[in-house]
């Protein structure tokens, strides 16, 4: 088939899986991260660049550089985002609110502006949102990641509008609890809190959510999956979690 394929947060966890997965259908990469020195070894011979989706000039030389790499785009995988803390509201900083919302709302927004007029030229592409079960139920101190996830959906809902007659396709996939770094950068390199998150359940594995993705594009072209929710069997809510055998 061999797309072009722009992942950002590639440097790990479900961006890095989703790099793997369209390495193996055989498309052609633009991987971005800030540690982009990781890249080449999540897909070797991929295309990979520095990219800080919170700094529009970063957005920028990143997409350019994308484009000039592996031409027109096909699939923008907007995956890069992070939780920090989980502080109530009232205990809450604005430094890790600020860098949420920077991150997954306004990031996604400044990746997807700049990819969006080519598609519409090209009258075709596939837009991929990782977006969260937290963007549809919220919990006790996880306000502010919830609020960025849900933001996603109406914008998802506005591109697809937006685009409508063009053949762009807008997927967003939203995982519960899945075991990546996720919760290492949530509680800033406190691997044994984070290691907590995933103990005596089954988690979703990067590549489960992966192959969600890889599903949603390889849908024929009329055909344009809306969301899929995707949660371990384990998992009913955010917090809901079954530990311990059955
Ligand atoms: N794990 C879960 O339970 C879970 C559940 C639902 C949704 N999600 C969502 O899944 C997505 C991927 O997370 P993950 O679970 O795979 O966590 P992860 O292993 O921590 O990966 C996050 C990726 O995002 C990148 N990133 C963070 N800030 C960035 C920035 N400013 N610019 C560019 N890249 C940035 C990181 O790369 P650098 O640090 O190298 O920049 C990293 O590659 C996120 O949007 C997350 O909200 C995760």
């Amino acid at each position: 088939m061999h797309r072009h394929v722009v992942i950002t947060g590639a440097s790990s966890g479900i961006g890095a899986a989703c790099a793997r997965h369209f390495q193996k259908a055989g498309d052609r990469l633009s991987l971005g991260a800030r540690r982009s020195d990781r890249l080449p070894g999540v897909a070797a011979g991929a295309f990979h660049h520095a990219l800080d989706v919170t700094k529009p000039a970063s957005v920028e030389r990143f997409v350019a550089a994308a484009i000039a790499a592996n031409g027109p785009i096909d699939i923008l995988v907007n995956n890069a985002g992070l939780a920090r803390g989980v502080e109530k509201i009232a205990e809450g900083t604005g430094e890790a609110w600020r860098e949420m919302i920077e991150t997954n709302v306004l990031g996604l927004l400044e990746v997807t502006r700049r990819v969006l007029p080519h598609m519409l030229a090209a009258s075709k592409g596939h837009v991929v949102v990782i977006g969260s079960i937290a963007g549809h139920k919220a919990y006790v101190g996880g306000g502010v990641y919830c609020g960025s996830k849900r933001a996603l959906q109406p914008i998802c809902e506005a591109i697809r509008m937006e685009t409508l007659g063009s053949g762009i396709r807008v997927t967003s996939v939203d995982p519960g609890l899945c075991e990546t770094e996720f919760s290492v950068v949530r509680f800033r390199g406190d691997q044994e809190r984070a290691g907590k998150v995933y103990q005596d359940t089954r988690p979703l594995t990067a590549d489960d959510v992966a192959e969600c993705v890889l599903f949603a594009v390889d849908r024929p072209p009329h055909v344009n999956l809306d969301t899929i929710v995707v949660m371990p069997t384990d998992q009913a809510t955010p917090q809901m979690v079954h530990r311990g055998g059955r």
